[in-house]
């Protein structure tokens, strides 16, 4: 098999890590990739999406697999499909669960399933109006996608009210802030889970916890994801069955009945609230640094699995997950996530205990190359990916390869998993 894998972060690199593996995948490529993903496969620079298409018409590519929401939220599924190509991913109309929190929302209001109550409006005095009603601290959601930026947490009315008007008027994200959401604050744990869905069917992968904010003890700005660890003990088998069928199998039904079937990688975000799971919010791509951590807990091979979603097979398919867990510790830039940071060379130094060494890997996301030397090139620079027996000796692992990773200004939470342990 010939895959394609579109994305250039640690998510992409950990996808292909996976599938090169296996001896069924023969070639492989990124578009565009990083300075690591030139190891596992080719990076290709072809930036338009028709000419990816074309791309893959002409090398006998049998399976893309997109990895960011950018490209799926502007259609890349069907300029694929148009063509004939078998592609992992949602189309353009299944995409708007994440595009757009308004639509999301509302599916969500239509099929019944749990979310926190809200308002959708472009109207500055109607979400003054619930602004007033709720209790603080208030949920305020910019409508479109913002890079992970558009969600304010307001701690009293007059700041929520002026995260509304910076929205609406534009002044803050643009037209992605032309709607917003208000909604209330849910106290509880937040957990990730991940459905491979083909439309009709999935398989639910073990469920994962991201650490969302830059600091120890869950301080500081919110990021990208900082760590990550999978499967949560703060899952049981209720939670996961309740998840089924409230959120995963009404969601399904919903899009079908939409007339947007629902193919790709349901990314559920969830608040657990006195044991009631709450969604948060949908994504339509995996999460970046959950994939990392998930992708080595994967038993049966990835390409069976993410061709099968691709072609709607997955109700004749079992698939085996490791009895490890995994944790995976992110290393940011200096100055992540302000800015931008410059180069610095990263120095890997050699792994001689042996049981580290085939329970830990890097999976590399913000890297360039040049000569064969790999220098952190800003944002999230890696992960360092520990597996073993239990999440405690997975964090140690992960944390004794960090000790082995070395670039200037390298920024590391050292709590991951904190909650579980
Ligand atoms: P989202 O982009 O919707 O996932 O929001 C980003 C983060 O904001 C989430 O991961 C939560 O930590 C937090 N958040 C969003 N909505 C709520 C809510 N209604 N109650 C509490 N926290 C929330
Ligand atoms: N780690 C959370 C996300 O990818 O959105």
């Amino acid at each position: 098999m010939n895959i394609l894998i579109l994305g250039s972060g640690g998510r992409e690199f950990s996808i292909g890590r996976a599938l090169r593996k296996e001896s069924e995948v023969e070639k492989l490529y990124f578009a565009p990739g990083n300075g690591a993903t030139s190891q596992l496969g080719e990076n290709l620079s072809i930036k338009a999406y028709d000419d990816l298409a074309d791309f893959a018409l002409n090398n006998d590519i049998d399976l893309t697999i997109v990895g960011p929401e950018a490209p799926l939220v502007d259609g890349v599924v069907d300029i694929f499909k148009a063509k004939g190509l078998t592609i992992f991913g949602p189309s353009r109309e299944a995409a708007q669960l994440e595009g757009s929190k308004v639509y999301m929302k509302n599916f969500l209001a239509k099929y019944n399933i749990p979310t926190a109550r809200y308002i959708e409006t472009d109207h500055i005095e109607t979400a003054f109006k619930f602004i007033e009603t709720l209790p603080l601290p208030v949920v305020v959601k910019a409508d479109g996608l913002c890079a992970g930026k558009g969600v304010i947490i307001a701690m009293s009315h007059d700041e929520a009210k002026k995260s509304v008007s910076e929205m609406l008027s534009g002044k803050a994200f643009g037209d992605a802030g032309k709607k917003v959401i208000v909604e209330e604050f849910l106290d509880g744990y937040e957990l990730s889970m991940f459905a491979i869905c083909d439309g009709e069917d999935y398989i639910l992968l073990p469920a994962a916890q991201d650490h969302k904010r830059l600091l120890d003890g869950d301080e500081g700005p919110n990021t990208g994801g900082m760590g990550a660890y999978a499967p949560t003990p703060l899952v049981d088998d209720v939670i996961y069955q309740k998840v089924k069928d409230r959120v995963i199998r009404p969601t399904l039904d919903g899009m079908k009945a939409e007339g947007a079937p629902f193919e790709g990688v349901l990314f559920i975000g969830l608040m657990i609230v006195n044991g009631e799971p709450i969604t948060l919010e949908f994504n339509v791509r995996f999460g970046d640094p959950e994939c990392e951590i998930l992708m080595p807990l994967m038993k049966s091979p990835a390409s069976e699995l993410f061709y099968k979603a691709a072609t709607k097979q997955l109700d004749s398919l079992q698939v085996e997950f490791s009895d490890q867990h995994a944790v995976g510790v992110v290393m940011a830039s200096r100055d992540y996530p302000y800015k931008s940071s410059e180069p610095a060379e990263i120095v890997v130094d050699e792994i001689v205990h042996e049981a580290l060494a085939e329970n830990s890997h890097i999976s590399y996301a913000g890297v360039i190359e040049e000569d064969g030397v790999l220098y952190a090139s800003g944002g999230r620079v890696l992960v360092c990916v520990g597996l073993g027996d239990s999440i405690r000796e997975a964090r140690d692992r992960a944390y004794m390869l960090c000790g082995q990773v070395h670039f200037a200004g390298k920024k590391l939470r050292t709590d991951i998993a904190y909650q579980a342990l």
